[in-house]
């Protein structure tokens, strides 16, 4: 078939058939379609835009390019996160195991990090033994068994989505709300869920920097998860700042632990006078416990937030969860004796140095986009796709907006590969965190709820 025809209609602004968009990823997806038709099609995408039933059409046709998990008949609801991404955003770790003890499935299909922001499957790559790539049949066999799995798409699931961002990334593409929708969509459309929670998040450091434009994505997310048959809410989040107290690969696991152990009256303890304390503070608690509640009210296992709040909180707090994070890295194959030796050490890097205020005050801002470009440079991200990371590296201890710093108090710990490169990024440490004489009111975390 000659598809020139639906190019030359987006690009003239016509809405296609949703059976023309089925036909056009079919099609696509099998090879009969090169791949500079799809690129010159998503440039009119781009451009001319989808309307609502095009973008439903072309997100349940990408889903359908490949397998769907499939699950049987359980009164235990299937749920999953999605985050746009950020720095420190390690939510996913404790949260797939915190939702297994408060009877959910979590078929967590995760993906590796690009850029600043990290990837929850890279994180882990850092343990050992742990196996992020399953095939699909043991994905439904473990979800079912232990109640959480958190691993990487398999090749035969939305194939279409890999082979369309490949182009998109080399199109200069990417940025379509319609596009994106649809993208993180079919993945998550594919785990056959009952209920999904979006954390989108904007500021310096997030794929949307501005909240309105976060807006626009979570709103358009959605109505495309609701109108899929798939209960969607979405929460805005303020990724200007790191989430929690460290951001890299193997340190951010340490710290999903430490969360899945820390009572409410730990996580949220004043630091002492000049130093922060190695435990996470009360943001990562904080997300990870709503983001479970919104799931309880989604699914109706409780009536209000508070309530899920509530029921999250005592569940996080009686142990369950972190005995459920053992039995799920177990499952994944992780060695548990070398993992317990491995989070007893201070760090796993070469070298470990401290970043120090240059004067005493409170921290005014601490900004995460530099902190994710610096552990990307030395090593903690990607440049490219084919970059090896290194797990070891990054930062923890990381003082937070409008706590109290000394002289030569701790800003945060530095794990780097080597001297030379601890020196070499230092100095851009240090400029991501502003110090004012007067202690400043810090920006709500979650602050709009969609859906
Ligand atoms: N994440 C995805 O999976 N797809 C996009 O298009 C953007 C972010």
């Amino acid at each position: 078939m000659n598809f020139l025809p639906l190019i030359e209609a987006k690009r003239e602004g016509k809405i296609l058939a949703p059976k023309e968009i089925q036909e056009f990823i079919r099609e696509f997806t099998a090879g009969r379609i090169p791949d500079y038709q799809m690129a010159s099609m998503l440039m009119a995408i781009y451009f001319r835009g989808l309307n609502s039933a095009e973008t439903t059409a072309l997100t349940l046709a990408m889903r359908d390019s490949g397998d769907v998990l499939t699950f049987p008949k359980d009164k235990r609801p299937l749920v999953d996160k999605h985050s746009t991404g950020g720095i420190g955003d390690k939510v996913s770790l404790p949260l797939a195991p915190l939702l297994a003890c408060l009877g959910f499935r979590v078929p967590m299909i995760s993906g590796r990090g690009l850029g600043i922001t990290g990837g929850t499957l890279d994180k882990l790559d850092s343990i050992p033994g742990y196996r992020s790539l399953l095939p699909a049949d043991l994905i439904t066999k473990l979800v079912q068994k232990v109640g959480c799995v958190i691993c990487g798409q398999t090749d035969t699931m939305v194939p279409a989505d890999k082979k369309i961002y490949a182009l998109r990334d080399a199109s200069g593409t990417v940025p379509s709300i319609q596009l994106i929708t649809a993208s993180i969509l079919s993945k998550k459309l594919a785990e056959s869920l009952d209920a999904l929670i979006l954390d989108v998040k904007f500021g310096c450091a997030a794929f949307m920097e501005t909240k309105a434009d976060a807006r626009k994505l979570a709103t358009a997310m959605v109505t495309l998860g609701k109108q899929c048959g798939t209960n969607t809410r979405a929460i805005l989040t303020d990724m200007n700042t790191p989430l929690g107290r460290a951001a890299g690969n193997w340190l951010e696991v340490k710290e999903s632990v430490m969360c899945l152990e820390s009572s409410a009256a730990v996580s949220a303890a004043a630091p002492t006078a000049g130093e922060t304390p190695a435990l996470p503070c009360d943001d990562l608690r904080t997300l990870v416990i709503d983001s479970a509640a919104h799931l309880l009210v989604q699914t109706k296992k409780a009536k209000s937030l508070v309530a899920a709040r509530k029921l999250a909180e005592d569940c996080l707090n009686s142990g369950a969860p972190r005995a459920k994070w053992d039995e799920m890295i177990v499952a994944q194959g992780a060695d548990l004796k070398a993992f317990n030796r491995k989070l007893a050490l201070d760090s796993t890097a070469k070298i470990v140095v401290e970043v120090k205020s240059p004067k005493a005050g409170f921290l005014a801002k601490c900004d995460a986009r530099i902190i994710g470009e610096v552990i990307r440079d030395i090593g903690g991200g990607r440049l490219t796709k084919e970059s090896l990371i290194n797990y070891d590296v990054g930062i923890d201890r990381l003082a937070k907006p409008g706590e109290r710093v000394e002289k030569s108090g701790v800003l945060c710990r530095l794990h780097a590969a080597d001297s030379a490169q601890a020196k070499a990024v230092t100095a851009r440490l240090q400029a991501a965190f502003e110090i004012s004489p007067r202690q400043s009111k810090v920006a709500p975390l979650v602050q709009e709820i969609i859906g």
